[in-house]
């Protein structure tokens, strides 16, 4: 298993980036902004890491994601404590994430990883996405935003 940084973007990465984030315009823009590595096991790419400098010292994990196959084995941990790892070594002192108010499995993933919840972003997905998200039978309206100082 390896995680290393994605020369150039392939149809594959779009599999992985659009499972996170469905609304393509938005992948687009933040893959022009940010740094983007895959998680490569037994040859094939298992999952994607998009990691964008916001604020001063401060790093947002604005995609992560694991190709449905592969969930449930650790990898997408694995991803989280290289993003935490990467941040550490290239100076930044805190590593943000957003995700759905409805998502409860990554709620848990990241609050395990050591991520604090600091802020509700109302409406958001009700305001920047097209189409509705129905997650674990609840219309998804709000994002919850979460960080770790390192
Ligand atoms: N539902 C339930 N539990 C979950 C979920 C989930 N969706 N995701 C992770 N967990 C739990 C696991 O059960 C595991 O628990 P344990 O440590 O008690 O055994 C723990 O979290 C670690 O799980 P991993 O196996 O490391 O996670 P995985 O490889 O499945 O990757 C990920 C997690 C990336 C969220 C994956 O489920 C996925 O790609 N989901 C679809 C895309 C997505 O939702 N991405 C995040 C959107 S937010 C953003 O991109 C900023």
């Amino acid at each position: 298993m390896t995680i290393r940084e994605i020369k150039k973007i392939q149809p594959r990465h779009y599999d992985l980036l659009l499972l996170a984030d469905p609304q393509r315009r938005l992948v687009d823009d933040y893959l022009q902004r940010g740094f983007c590595f895959e998680l490569v096991s037994n040859k094939t790419i298992t999952g994607i890491l998009v990691l964008l400098p916001t604020r001063p010292e401060t790093l947002e994990i604005v995609n992560i994601a694991v190709s449905e196959n592969n969930q449930g084995q650790g990898l997408g941990e694995k991803l989280i404590r290289f993003a935490l790892a990467y941040a550490s070594s290239n100076q930044y002192k805190t590593v943000e994430i957003g995700t759905g108010s409805t998502s409860f499995g990554q709620l848990y993933l990241y609050q395990k990883c050591g991520f604090r919840m600091t802020s509700i972003d109302h409406d958001f997905f009700l305001r920047h996405y097209e189409e509705e998200i129905v997650e674990n039978k609840l219309i998804l309206k709000d994002m919850v935003r979460l960080s770790l100082d390192l």
